[in-house]
């Protein structure tokens, strides 16, 4: 960054699975950052010079719009984050990742934020059969949890402006330790079953499923804060690295293992059959083309990075404690 008054960041979401290894990142890079998240799962964010913690709701527009002051740039990730969770009360989940949108974005438009980038999903094309999913493709959502996610996308459009520059970016799904680890995602969920019980099963198999690295996805964000205006403004980025079956992620999930994990010296996959066939083949040749951008790190790395987590100690009682598990914990604290 250059010298003089540091840029401020406020990411909402910022303590979660993403955040906590975004958050420390972007100090490190020397933003001041604010998070701004209800804290659904806990916070392991140590204080740091230049970091602001807010535990607060993202429908909280008055709370939300003090909390921008002096921000130059908003990352938008707080929402309930994955299909399962979000159906277990839509209402609830629609107005955290829809009714307070576009209020949030109209907040800081006002409050004079330059850049706004908001994070949708890969998942709102739901099943293709074409080849490449390329960013023009249609929308065709098959949950409410994408069907969403791609609705804010031409709220955000209809403010964008000259000096408000607004982005969307559409990431696989996710992979690799963080702080605060989710492991109901497709390869942190085989890597747990393999490093503690030894055996994967494999829903179905042949479904292509797009992935990308955490490290990869906070490399991207710190792109879209760099990047100049005119080659992001209005634009949206595919951000995908590897399409593979799941079968394939198994097989790797199982060579890396028994590589990293001494008493696991024979990872057993089971097969079984599935109706979930949702299978998709991401694009994601426009970042690199636009901005030069192309993910560094393999699902293989991720295996690896959590077998070492694992082997620290970092991930205790992963089979069982709700918090790894977004649906769980989310139950959880809607019973409450
Ligand atoms: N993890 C993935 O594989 C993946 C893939 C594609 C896109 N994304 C997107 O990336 C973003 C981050 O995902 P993640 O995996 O870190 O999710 P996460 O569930 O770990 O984090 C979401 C955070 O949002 C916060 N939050 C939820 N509702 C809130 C509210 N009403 N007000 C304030 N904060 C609230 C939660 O406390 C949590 O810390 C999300 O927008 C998600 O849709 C994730």
């Amino acid at each position: 960054m250059t010298q003089g008054k540091r840029e401020r960041v406020l990411v909402t979401g910022g303590a979660g699975y993403v955040g906590h290894v975004l958050v420390p990142r972007l100090l490190s890079d020397g933003y001041e950052v604010v998070v701004y998240d209800s804290m659904f799962f806990g916070n392991r964010i140590e204080p740091a010079p230049g970091l602001t913690l807010i535990e607060a709701d993202i429908r909280d527009t008055a709370r939300f719009k003090a909390a921008l002051d002096g921000v130059d740039s908003v990352l938008h990730l707080a929402c309930i984050s994955n299909d399962p969770s979000f159906e277990l009360d839509e209402g609830l989940s629609t107005s955290i990742n829809y009714d307070c949108f576009e209020p949030l974005v109209v907040a800081a438009k006002t409050a004079g934020v330059k850049r706004f980038v908001y994070c949708s999903s890969s998942s709102v094309y739901g099943v293709s059969n074409a080849p490449e999913v390329t960013e023009d493709h249609a929308l065709v959502p098959l949950t409410l949890y994408n069907k969403y996610k791609g609705m804010c996308e031409p709220l955000l459009w209809k403010h964008q402006a000259p000096g408000f520059t607004c982005v969307t970016i559409r990431p696989a799904t996710l992979c690799g330790y963080s702080p605060r680890c989710r492991l109901d995602l497709t390869v942190n969920i085989l890597t747990n079953h393999a490093v503690n019980r030894g055996k994967i099963t494999v829903f179905g198999g042949l479904q292509k499923r797009p992935n990308l690295h955490i490290e990869d996805m906070v490399d991207a964000y710190l792109l879209m804060l760099r990047a100049p205006a005119e080659k992001i403004s209005g634009e949206t980025f595919n951000i995908g690295y590897e399409n593979y079956t799941v079968m394939e992620i198994a097989e790797m999930v199982k060579k890396v293992v028994e590589q990293e994990i001494p008493n696991r010296p024979n990872i057993d996959i089971e097969r079984t059959e599935t109706n979930d066939n949702r299978s998709y083949h991401i694009n994601s040749d426009k970042i690199f083309r636009v901005l030069g951008f192309r993910p560094k790190r393999s699902i293989e790395d991720a295996v690896r990075d959590l077998c070492r987590a694992f082997a620290a100690g970092k991930l205790p009682n992963s089979m069982d404690d709700e918090s790894y598990f977004n649906v769980r914990t989310i139950k959880t604290r809607n019973a409450a």
